[in-house]
């Protein structure tokens, strides 16, 4: 039987709207910093699409782009006066930052208060002992992706394949507060295929063209790929292959209209979270 399919983009449109609608009752509009260093192209795709959303969601949102040329002081003094700007609810410094600006500094100066990223050490030590305030927006995505599809976490044997900071370790973290058993597989991992056919909820996180196979998936599994991979032909593929595995699976996003959506709306509820606490 062919899979579900788990409608990203609508159930980011709820959620935008749901925000937006949140935001309208306020008697403030919330603020959104967005800081993009350089001229990295899918970076500057990423940025004016959180602009737009946030401005579609009836956000004060400034966008603030400095040369590639600009130096780690000067970041760090752009985030000092945003800190203090009592208007600007959440910061998010698009990644990655050009050579020569270590992002881990970057990050550290971000107030965690308006760390809508969920990267700054206080919010990663805060989701870590399972009392999260401000979480990554992708993995957070992902979790309430699983909610709008009805696939409860709860004793489920989860597998994060990929182990970065902005996706992989945060998503471990989260479904393990969900109360699912957790797997994290990586690069390293003995018999990777062996590890994913174990997992009832397969997360796909290693940002490789179609690397999880549908012989990886157990038949009715749910496949949540956060890949977002652009093929040698312009268009654009997950970390699983997608035919493959919706043959196999319960469930399945997919790329693109599945997890990508679910982060910038995500951002947008984090703005509204750090709002809310702020203010
Ligand atoms: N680059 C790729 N994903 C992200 C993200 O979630 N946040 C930031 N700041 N940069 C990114």
């Amino acid at each position: 039987m062919a899979a579900r399919v788990i409608d990203g983009k609508a159930v980011a449109a709820a959620l935008r709207a749901e925000v937006a609608a949140r935001a309208a009752a306020l008697p403030y509009a919330p603020g959104l910093a967005v800081v993009l260093v350089g001229e990295d192209p899918a970076s500057q795709v990423y940025v004016r699409n959180k602009e737009r959303a946030a401005k579609a969601a009836g956000f004060a949102s400034e966008t603030i782009r400095l040369p590639a040329s600009a130096s780690q002081a000067e970041l760090l003094a752009l985030i000092a006066r945003l800190n203090r700007d009592p208007a600007v609810d959440g910061i998010l410094v698009q990644l990655p930052l050009p050579a020569g600006i270590d992002p881990q500094a970057v990050i550290r100066a971000i107030d965690p208060a308006k760390d809508v990223d969920g990267f700054h050490p206080d919010n990663v030590a805060a989701l870590a002992l399972g009392t999260p305030f401000l979480v990554p927006c992708t993995p957070r995505g992902v979790m309430r992706l699983l909610d709008a599809a009805g696939i409860a976490p709860r004793g489920a044997r989860a597998l994060v394949l990929g182990r970065s900071n902005i996706v992989g370790r945060p998503m471990a973290a989260l479904l393990l507060a969900a109360d699912a058993t957790v797997t994290i597989a990586h690069s390293r991992t003995r018999d990777l295929a062996a590890e994913c056919r174990r997992a009832e909820i397969l997360i796909a996180a290693v940002g490789r063209a179609e690397m999880v196979k549908g012989d990886w998936v157990s038949p009715g599994a749910t496949v949540i790929d956060v890949g977002i991979n652009r093929t040698a032909a312009g268009g654009l593929v997950g970390d699983v292959a997608y035919a493959e595995a919706a043959a196999v699976a319960g469930a399945i996003t997919p790329v693109p209209g599945g997890v990508g959506p679910m982060t910038i709306a995500c951002l947008l509820e984090n703005t509204l979270i750090a709002a809310a606490a702020r203010r």
